[in-house]
């Protein structure tokens, strides 16, 4: 039985996600830890998929229940959330309206032509630019995309920055953790640590409360990829324990169920440092593992430097969630222009 039985659920991916063993990684870092992949970049054919349609299958139902004809979404001009919300409207026949700020500091003469924006203004959403800087919470200019549909005599849907700050947005994680737990039944063994990148927060808060009843909501590794580590864990506990309690589960998520780890955020969201390049371009020439410079590379980054660190205790069995966002990387084409 799964504590999602109760809600309804849009199919929009292919089903469980594989794990996969990563043994050219493991043995870069030593052999003593072993490294995994679960494949949540791989979940979908709609528009190169990602962690957004787990958690955008659990909003879809209610965004047709409303009436709605025009889904009305936030992100950054590179964000692969917007990508998301496009590749769903087009896929339910529904209308798209995108805000797309200015939350990264980075420059490149084809930041806002290639990778997740090409692709969304591909599928015909209404994608605008708006010059604002980052922040993972509810925004004034997303409001008024809203009325500004109205206006127009539409009927919007909104869903917040990464679907997190939403009743429905963390069911889908949850449902990740039940799928691990059924994974490792059939695998025969456990993992002891899991790696995920952590911004908006909803990826990180389903993990926990769906890892919560085995007690293992402390064994998810939360890397910040944010940079503004209070704003993300104040969101993280605050959808955890919502979404806690929409389930009604008895056990409160407390402080002590949160790891985030902070150290390697620097120098900016969405900017690269020596160190994440480094580690992107290590998964990349051991496993073709290819990871973003906004996410992933952040969260590989801090599983490399937590294995070398001794971090994880000798013979502990890692899986490192790889959440999606390659396309980005097309925004960062000088960065990687040697490789
Ligand atoms: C590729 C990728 N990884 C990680 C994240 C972080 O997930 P969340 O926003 O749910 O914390 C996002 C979205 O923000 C993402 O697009």
């Amino acid at each position: 039985m799964s504590l999602l039985d109760k809600f309804e659920r849009y199919p929009l991916t292919f089903g469980p996600t594989p794990i996969e063993f990563l043994p050219r990684l493991t043995d870069a870092l030593g052999g003593d830890v072993e490294i995994y992949a679960k494949r949540e970049d791989c979940n979908s054919g709609l528009a190169m998929g990602g962690n957004k349609l787990r958690k955008l299958e659990y909003i879809v139902p209610d965004a047709i229940a409303s009436g709605a004809d025009t889904l009305v979404s936030i992100g950054g001009v590179q964000s692969n959330h917007t990508r998301m919300v496009a590749a769903v409207a087009a896929k339910i026949g529904m209308k798209c309206r995108l805000v797309q700020e200015s939350w990264v500091p980075h420059e490149d003469a084809v930041y806002d032509r290639v990778g997740n924006i090409l692709m969304t203004r591909l599928m015909g959403a209404d994608s605008r630019l708006v010059d604002e800087g980052f922040d993972i919470g509810i925004r004034e200019s997303w409001e008024a995309a809203m009325q500004d549909v109205r206006d127009q005599g539409g009927k919007p849907y909104g869903i917040p920055a990464g679907a997190s700050v939403h009743k429905f947005g963390c069911l889908g994680y949850v449902g990740f953790a039940e799928e691990v737990k059924m994974q490792e039944a059939e695998l025969g063994y456990e993992f002891d640590y899991i790696v995920v990148c952590v911004v908006t927060g909803s990826t990180q808060g389903g993990m926990i409360v769906g890892f919560k009843p085995e007690d293992r909501a402390q064994r998810v590794i939360g890397i910040d990829a944010s940079g503004t580590l209070e704003q993300t864990r104040g969101q993280v506990t605050d959808i955890a324990k919502k979404t806690s309690a929409l389930l009604g589960l008895k056990q409160e998520i407390t402080e002590q169920d949160i790891h985030i780890n902070p150290d390697y955020a620097y120098p900016a969201y969405g900017v690269p440092s020596h160190e994440t390049n480094e580690a992107i371009r290590l998964a990349a020439q051991t496993e073709a593992m290819i990871t973003d410079p906004v996410y992933e590379g952040k969260s590989m980054q801090g599983m490399i430097d937590l294995v070398k660190k001794g971090f994880f205790p000798s013979g502990s069995k890692v899986l490192y969630a790889h959440l999606g966002g390659a396309p980005a990387l097309n925004g960062y084409s000088y960065t990687y222009r040697n490789g």
